[in-house]
């Protein structure tokens, strides 16, 4: 198994190049299903979920050719509807597959995802909604088997904002009879990313960034060509590095207008921030003011950047407290930054950190994805060597992220 062995206390200085969203490129992969036509891809990340998800596509059928950044599919030939444990265990987002598939063939077997390190993430709601939508659901032996001759369109209000819960709902309703109205839907720029190629392959979508989706359903889809957005986590997730490690860093090939809410935080912890259209510069030179938070839907602070910023908060100056609502387990950085002499205590779902002078290197193991990130961010920082285990994680869903830190001067290898 991989590891990162970083030796802190580097500035980090030069470019980097942010790749496409993790989280747009996942549901629109999925939008493949959706077609017989081509879906011509750019923009699409180098990353383990990505290489998952596109292993339990070609297993229905679905044609994928891929080439750097560039996906092309073909949905001409699928014949098997269904998403395996062996695989949906591995990564929960081929729920994702749900919807498309139940959509364009009448029915879908799909394995129901299991437990998760950051919280139980039950799929009620995804399951909910194709109810309403007229499919006939039943659960037997760990597998969800979804049956309708064609969806209805009808009003689906979610117990809850859920991302991929809308995706899959929305992706189901381009292709039902009428109109659908999913309320309390989750506006998040990937999901207004999938919106934006379903329109460009022929459906029909109005309320798209908005809590309220309308979907006029059509008989077919065709092909299109899309770009996925850039990543604004992975964008927020160096610019927190910076922040830790200091440095002058420019961050391109990202989407500014996405990212307030982890840019206002920036600032506040001090970082200087110049902007331009596809571009953020960042400056820091002294230790971060500490910022609290409490993560919330988009455009609020989101959960996915709640480590990494928490990992910058444990060398400010000064205590700050963190509220994690979206999951319910979701400080399993906790410890780890603990154990690299951080001063963290929590209690439920709140997390105060009194900021130390300087964090010491130790080994750490990485829990989930966004742990991973935060431990790099912490090692950046700390004093002497950081050896973080079960870096699997971040290769879920970072594009090559020591490379791009080690091009800024960042002290990061890869141990095999
Ligand atoms: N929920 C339910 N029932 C459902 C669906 C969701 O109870 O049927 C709950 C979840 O348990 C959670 C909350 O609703 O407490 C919100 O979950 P949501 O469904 O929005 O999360 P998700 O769609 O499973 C996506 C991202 C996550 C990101 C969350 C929140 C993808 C592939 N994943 O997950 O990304 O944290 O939205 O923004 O889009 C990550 O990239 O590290 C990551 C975990």
């Amino acid at each position: 198994m991989d590891k990162l062995l970083i030796t802190g206390g580097k500035r980090l200085v030069g470019d980097i190049q942010i790749s496409g969203a993790k989280n747009a490129a996942l549901p629109i992969l999925c939008a493949g299903l959706l077609t017989a036509g081509d879906l011509e891809l750019s923009n699409v990340p180098n990353l383990h979920d990505v290489a998952t998800m596109l292993k339990l596509l070609r297993q229905t059928g679905l044609a994928i050719e891929q080439n750097g950044d560039k996906v092309v599919m073909n949905g001409s030939a699928i014949n098997k509807l269904e998403a395996p444990y062996e695989l949906v265990k591995t990564m929960r987002a081929s729920i994702l597959v749900l919807g498309p598939l139940l959509a364009r063939f009448g029915e879908a077997k799909v394995s129901l995802p299991g437990g998760c390190a950051i919280g139980s993430r039950p799929v009620d709601q995804h399951i909910k909604g194709l109810q309403a939508l007229g499919a006939d659901i039943s659960i037997d032996a760990g597998y969800i088997y979804a049956k309708a001759k064609k969806l209805k369109g009808t009003r689906v209000v979610t117990d809850m904002i859920t991302v991929t819960g809308t995706e899959n709902l929305l992706m189901a309703a381009t292709l039902a009879d009428g109109e659908t109205v999913l309320d309390n839907a989750a506006c998040e720029p990937e999901v207004t990313d999938l919106a934006n190629l379903l329109v460009a392959m022929g459906a029909k979508i109005d309320g798209i960034g908005t809590h309220r989706l309308v979907i006029q359903g059509v008989s077919s889809l065709h092909g299109a060509a899309h770009t996925v957005i850039s990543d604004r986590i992975e964008a927020a997730t160096f610019l927190c590095a910076v922040a830790a490690a200091g440095g002058d860093i420019t961050i391109r090939n990202t989407r500014v207008d996405i990212m307030d809410a982890a840019l206002e935080k920036l600032r506040e912890m001090g970082l200087r921030l110049t902007v331009g259209d596809t571009w953020i510069r960042a400056q820091m030179d002294a230790r971060p003011t500490p910022v609290s938070f409490s993560t919330t839907e988009y455009p609020g602070f989101p959960t996915d950047m709640q480590a990494q910023f928490m990992a910058v908060n444990t060398i400010a100056d000064g205590s700050s407290t963190v509220q994690e609502t979206i999951f319910e387990n979701r400080f399993m950085h906790v410890q780890e930054m603990n154990r690299l002499g951080a001063a963290i205590q929590t209690d439920g779902n709140t997390a105060t950190i009194r900021g130390v002078q300087q964090l010491i290197g130790a080994p750490v193991m990485a829990t989930d994805l966004r742990a991973s990130a935060s431990l790099v961010i912490a090692g950046l920082a700390a004093k002497g060597e950081t050896l973080i285990d079960r870096i699997y994680h971040l290769d879920r869903g970072y594009d090559r992220m020591e490379v791009k830190l080690s091009a800024v001067g960042a002290n990061i290898t890869r141990i095999k």
